[in-house]
C-alpha cells in the first residue's frame, strides 16, 4: 500500500491525501490546499530543498556514504582526487578517467601572478586567513569570465577542476602571506596533500612531509568532502541559482563556511580545549556548560544523533599523528571531556555526541597548522562536494530559492515627521 499523509484545512474542511516519496511529501499540494499558509520551518530543519544523488546521512545511524560508498571505505582506500571525482560525476573512475581527471587537477594549480600580488597583498598583514580565502575564490571569478556560461557542461568541468587545483594555492598563499613568507610554487610531482603541505611549510627547498602526516591530510580532506545540504552548501546553493558563476556561489559556500555554528568550530575546540588548560578542570567546565555558560564546542548535529561517522575515523588518525609527532597535550583533556559528557544525562539525554571538528582540531594543530587555518582545511575538503552540488543543481534546472517569511512587523502605519516623533 502506498504510504500518504492526510492534510485538512479546518476552516473550509477540505482535505488532501499527500504520497510520500522517498521520505518526503511534495510541498506543492501543501500549496495546493493552504495557498497564502507558509510551512513556518525556522532554519529548514524539517524541509527538503531538493533532491540530491550526493551524499546520504543516517543522523541516526551515524552513517555517512558518498554516492553509496560508505565514507569508511573510501578514508581507507581512495584518494582525494578519486572521491572529487565520485562527488562531482556519480561513480569511480576509471583508470583512464582518474589519470586524466589527476592530470587536469595537477596542471591548474597556479593563479595568476597579479592575483596574489594586487589582490593578496592589498590586505593587512593579519587577515584572517579565511576573509583572504573568501575574497580570494570571489575573485577568481574576474580572471574567468567565460564561467559564466554555466549550462556547457565542458566549461562547467573547467571551472570544476579549477577550483578543486586552485583551493590548496589559495589557502597556502594566505598563511604565507600571513607570515611574511615568499610564496611557494605548486610542483607537479607530488599528490595533492603533499603539494598543499610542501606549498605551506617548505622554506628552503628541504621539507619532506612525513608519509604518516600526508595519510592523515589525505584523510581529513576525504571526510570533509560533502556532507549533503549543510549550511555552507545550502549558500552555495542559494548563490548558485540566481545563475551566479561557480566562483562566486562557492565564495559564498567558504563565507558560510567560516562561521563558528558551521566549519569555525574546529577552531573553537582548540580555543575551548586551551581554556579549560588541564585534565582536573574538565569537571567544573561540563557544570558550566550544564549551566547554560558555554557550548561543548564539538559535540551536537543538527543530523547525527548518534557519533558523527567521521569522528570515529579521525579519532583513529589523530592516534596514527600522534605517534610519529609526540602527543598533543590537550588530547588528554579533549579525551575526558568526550567521556564525562558521553556519560553525562544532560549530553546524553539531547543525543549530544562528538563532530567531525571535535578531534581535526588536535591533528590540525600537531601538523603545524595555525588555528586561524583550520576551517581555510576544511574548505579545500569540501570544495568537491560544494562543486557537485552546484553541477547537480544546474543539471537539474533548478529554480531559484525564494523563501516566504512569516511577518511579525508593524502594520501599515503613515509616515512620523521628525518633529512630531
Ligand atoms: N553544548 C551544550 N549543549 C548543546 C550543544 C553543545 N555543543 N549543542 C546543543 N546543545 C543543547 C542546546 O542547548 C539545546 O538544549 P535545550 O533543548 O535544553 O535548549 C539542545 O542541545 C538542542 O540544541 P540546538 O541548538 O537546538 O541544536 P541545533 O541542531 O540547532 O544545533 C549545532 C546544532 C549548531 C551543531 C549545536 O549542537 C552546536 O552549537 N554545537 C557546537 C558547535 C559545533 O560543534 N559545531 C560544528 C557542527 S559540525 C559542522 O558544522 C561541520
Amino acid at each position: 500500500m502506498e504510504e500518504s499523509v492526510t492534510l485538512t484545512d479546518n476552516r473550509t474542511g477540505r482535505s488532501i491525501e499527500i504520497p510520500i516519496v522517498g521520505g518526503g511529501v511534495d510541498a506543492g499540494a501543501w500549496r495546493k490546499l493552504l495557498g497564502g499558509i507558509w510551512f513556518n520551518d525556522p532554519g529548514m530543519a524539517t524541509t527538503a530543498v531538493t533532491s540530491s544523488a550526493v551524499a546520504e546521512i543516517d543522523g541516526e545511524a551515524g552513517i555517512l556514504r558518498y554516492r553509496g560508498y560508505p565514507i569508511e571505505q573510501l578514508a581507507e582506500r581512495s584518494t582525494f582526487p578519486e572521491v572529487a571525482y565520485l562527488l562531482v560525476y556519480g561513480e569511480l573512475p576509471t583508470g583512464a578517467q582518474l589519470d586524466e581527471w589527476t592530470f587536469e587537477i595537477t596542471r591548474h594549480t597556479f593563479i595568476h601572478e597579479n592575483f596574489r600580488k594586487r589582490i593578496y597583498d592589498a590586505f593587512h598583514y593579519d587577515a584572517h586567513p579565511m576573509g583572504l580565502l573568501v575574497s580570494g575564490v570571489a575573485g577568481l571569478s574576474t580572471f574567468y569570465p567565460e564561467a559564466k556560461d554555466i549550462f556547457d557542461p565542458d566549461n562547467r568541468r573547467a571551472q570544476i577542476v579549477r577550483l578543486i587545483a586552485k583551493m590548496p594555492t589559495l589557502a597556502a598563499a594566505a598563511y604565507r602571506f600571513s607570515r611574511g613568507l615568499p610564496f611557494q610554487f605548486p610542483e607537479n610531482a607530488d599528490d595533492y596533500p603533499t603539494r598543499f603541505l610542501k606549498m605551506m611549510f617548505d622554506v628552503g627547498g628541504d621539507y619532506e612531509p612525513d608519509p604518516p602526516l600526508v595519510q592523515a591530510m589525505r584523510v581529513l580532506f576525504i571526510l570533509h568532502a560533502d556532507h549533503g545540504q549543510n549550511c555552507s552548501t545550502t549558500a552555495t546553493r542559494v548563490v548558485g541559482s540566481s545563475h551566479a558563476d561557480p566562483y562566486t556561489a562557492i565564495a559564498a559556500g567558504c563565507a558560510a563556511l567560516y562561521g563558528p555554528l558551521h566549519g569555525g568550530a574546529n577552531e573553537a575546540v582548540i580555543d575551548m580545549l586551551t581554556q579549560i588548560g588541564s585534565y582536573d578542570e574538565v569537571d567544573g567546565f561540563i557544570a558550566e556548560v550544564k549551566a547554560g555558560k558555554h557550548r561543548l564546542m564539538g559535540f551536537g548535529h543538527r543530523v547525527y544523533k548518534n557519533y558523527d561517522p567521521r569522528a570515529m575515523i579521525i579519532k583513529a588518525a589523530a592516534h596514527d599523528v600522534f605517534k610519529v609527532i609526540g602527543k598533543n597535550p590537550l588530547l588528554d583533556i579533549a579525551l575526558k571531556l568526550e567521556e564525562v559528557a558521553l556519560a553525562d544525562d544532560y549530553f546524553v539525554s539531547r543525543r549530544l555526541y562528538p563532530n567531525v571538528d571535535f578531534y581535526s582540531g588536535l591533528i590540525y594543530q600537531a601538523l603545524g597548522f595555525p588555528t586561524n587555518m583550520f576551517t581555510v582545511l576544511f574548505a579545500i575538503g569540501r570544495t568537491p562536494g560544494w562543486l557537485a552540488h552546484w553541477n547537480e543543481m544546474v543539471e537539474q534546472k533548478s529554480r531559484i530559492y525564494r523563501p516566504r517569511q512569516i511577518y511579525t512587523g508593524a502594520p501599515k502605519r503613515d509616515y512620523v515627521p521628525m518633529k512630531d516623533r
